[in-house]
């Protein structure tokens, strides 16, 4: 039997059918596992199970004399070394596709929260703050129907976006390193994009090429009346200068699932700014897609171990 170390617990019944064919070390707790707990772990395994807050760098590899695969139950694989994985002949393996529709649903459900005030309203009705019962000026938002939507980045995520934001009458723009002619949008440079869109959304993955892309002078390209939405990694944005935008009014808002720091120190100043709607990390959040997410993190693991071909490998 082959043995495997496991980070989570996961939704559904993955881990007991994880069992039924390896000798399974699990980390019980819903916070991460020290790394010291999986260096003392993991020499004997042959594969590992982990999620985006489990970082895997050279010295757990080194450490892992007989590991074959790094099962990533996630999209993102910025929390692993992969060149050097790959170096040492293991296999790394991800879930994508199956959380595209719910992080696309999150997106839109950011932009309107955030457009339309809904998280400030439910919080004025909360504090029983709501005084006079219509007027014709009372908290007034942004129109999404219409508006020009600007994706960067035209993976799986950016064209589940484009099929929503038809559905709200947008002129959809987008940045991508290479134009994508199955899209019906129109591929632009990314300053036209940040000049001309009404909400910029990032889709973009984590890597050295990306890491504060949005900087101080991209975000003062943005228009004064544009939002910024950020469902894929806190660190493509250069958060203290995202604040300073929000703070002095270069942009009108954002909508925030990820941050350069998780969980959002207690101390952040987006926790005072009104113009911001902030969700914790939820993009892929809904029980069908975790659910699904187990099943293939568990199946991409166990094909890598019968030496067969995973559902979905980092290439
Ligand atoms: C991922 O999978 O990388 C998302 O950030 C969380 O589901």
């Amino acid at each position: 039997m082959c043995n495997v170390l496991v980070t989570k617990k996961l939704p559904g019944n993955w881990i007991d059918y994880l069992k039924r064919e390896c000798n399974v070390t699990l980390w019980e707790d819903i916070y991460p596992p020290p790394k010291e707990w999986i260096l003392n772990n993991i020499e004997d395994k042959d594969g590992i199970l982990i999620t985006l807050t489990e970082k895997i760098d050279k010295e757990i590899i080194d450490r892992a004399k007989n590991l074959k695969v790094i099962s990533t139950y996630s999209v993102g694989y910025d929390h692993i070394d992969i060149k050097y994985a790959k170096s040492r002949g293991i296999i790394v393996t991800y879930t994508p596709e199956v959380l595209t529709d719910a992080t696309a649903d999150l997106v839109f459900g950011l932009i309107l929260a955030v457009a339309r005030r809904i998280c400030e309203g439910d919080s004025l009705i909360r504090k029983g703050e709501w005084k006079t019962s219509w007027y014709p000026t009372f908290m007034l938002g942004t129109e999404v129907h219409g508006k020009t939507l600007g994706i960067i980045g035209m993976g799986r995520i950016g064209k589940a976006l484009v099929k929503r934001a038809k559905g709200f009458d947008m002129r959809i723009i987008y940045n991508s390193r290479r134009k994508h002619e199955e899209v019906d949008a129109e591929h632009v440079d990314l300053d036209y994009l940040l000049e001309n869109s009404d909400y910029v959304v990032i889709t973009v993955d984590l890597n050295e090429s990306t890491y504060h892309l949005i900087n101080e002078d991209r975000l003062k390209k943005m228009k004064r009346s544009a939002f910024l939405i950020n469902a894929s990694r806190g660190q493509v944005v250069d958060e203290k200068a995202l604040i300073k935008a929000l703070q002095e009014g270069w942009i009108k808002g954002a909508g925030l699932d990820v941050f350069e720091i998780e969980p959002l120190p207690k101390d952040s100043p987006l926790l005072k700014l009104n113009n911001v709607v902030l969700t914790p990390h939820l993009g892929s959040a809904t029980v069908e897609t975790r659910e699904k997410m187990a099943e293939i993190a568990v199946k991409n693991l166990l094909l890598v171990l019968k030496g067969e071909k995973p559902i979905y490998e980092v290439q």
